[in-house]
């Protein structure tokens, strides 16, 4: 199958990265020639990838054309483009609805995807909206694939994918804080990384249980869990978190 990504940013970086780590059978991917630098080094980096002359020439080559613009430029540049019929065309945009894809493009065969950075390392969720079983199927390889069935429902995970660098920033202050007692940096930050991995990965082999739940098996009663927990709680630090998302929302 031959591919094609409107757009060479960080997104389209992660996607490659991930195909390329996946079995995915793919013939040829091209990639617009913007971002110059990015679309150079991916093109060194992998044999299959081919720099585009421009857009149309990308669009003309490929089954499937993955938009990997944003929104601004989405609404300058989409509607002087020419998709073919049956073109598969895989929206990254956060704020393009598809209707107005639709529109831009002439063309029905119109799905939005939301990859996160770490599809290059084939993990994470994947939310895909409509239902599309090739989309599916592709993206398995790449994630652990969500279908929903409306439209609107994909602004809460947009939403929610706000908390990247928060939780970066969470980890950031930790390690910080040991540094101010006298750790070393390195060790710090390894140490952090890795009590903040095994979190996560313990939460997902404990899926049986659900968030709360892991919420109060992970505090012992008067413990320093119980007692950061408690406190972090009485200065509203989750009813900021709270309305932070609903913050960020209103931009969707
Ligand atoms: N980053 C994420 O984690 C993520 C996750 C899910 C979805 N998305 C969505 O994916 C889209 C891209 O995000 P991104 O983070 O990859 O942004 P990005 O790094 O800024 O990439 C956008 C790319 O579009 C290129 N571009 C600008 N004008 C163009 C044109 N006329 N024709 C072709 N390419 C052009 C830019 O090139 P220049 O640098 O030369 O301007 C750049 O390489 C956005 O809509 C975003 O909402 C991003």
């Amino acid at each position: 199958m031959k591919i094609g990504f409107l757009g060479s940013g960080h997104i389209t970086s992660s996607v490659i990265e991930g195909i390329f780590k996946s079995k995915l059978k793919i013939k040829t991917i091209y990639v617009s020639p913007r971002n110059k630098l990015i679309s150079k080094k991916l093109s060194k980096k992998f044999k299959k990838v081919t720099i585009s002359k421009n857009n149309q020439q990308l669009i003309d080559m490929s089954s499937w054309v993955f938009l990997a613009i944003t929104p601004k430029v989405g609404h300058k540049i989409l509607a002087k483009l020419k998709f073919k019929k049956n073109h598969k065309i895989i929206s990254f945009i956060s704020t393009i609805n598809i209707n107005k894809l639709k529109n831009y493009t002439k063309s029905k065969n119109i799905v939005r995807v939301i990859p996160l950075p770490f599809i290059g390392i084939r993990k994470g969720p994947i939310v895909i909206y409509p239902n599309d079983k090739k989309i599916k199927k592709f993206f398995d390889k790449l994630g652990k694939t969500l279908q929903i069935n409306n439209e609107k429902i994909s602004k809460n995970f947009w939403t929610t994918s706000s908390f990247m660098a928060p939780f970066y920033n969470m980890m950031l202050i930790t390690s910080n804080w040991l540094v101010r007692r006298g750790v070393n940096k390195k060790v710090a930050e390894d140490y952090t990384r890795e009590l903040f991995m095994a979190l996560c990965q313990d939460s997902i082999f404990k899926n049986k249980l659900s968030l709360k739940q892991l919420v109060r098996e992970s505090q012992t009663p008067g413990g320093i869990n119980a007692q950061a927990l408690t406190e972090l709680k009485k200065k509203k630090f989750y009813k900021i978190q709270q309305k932070v998302l609903n913050s960020v929302f209103k931009r969707f």
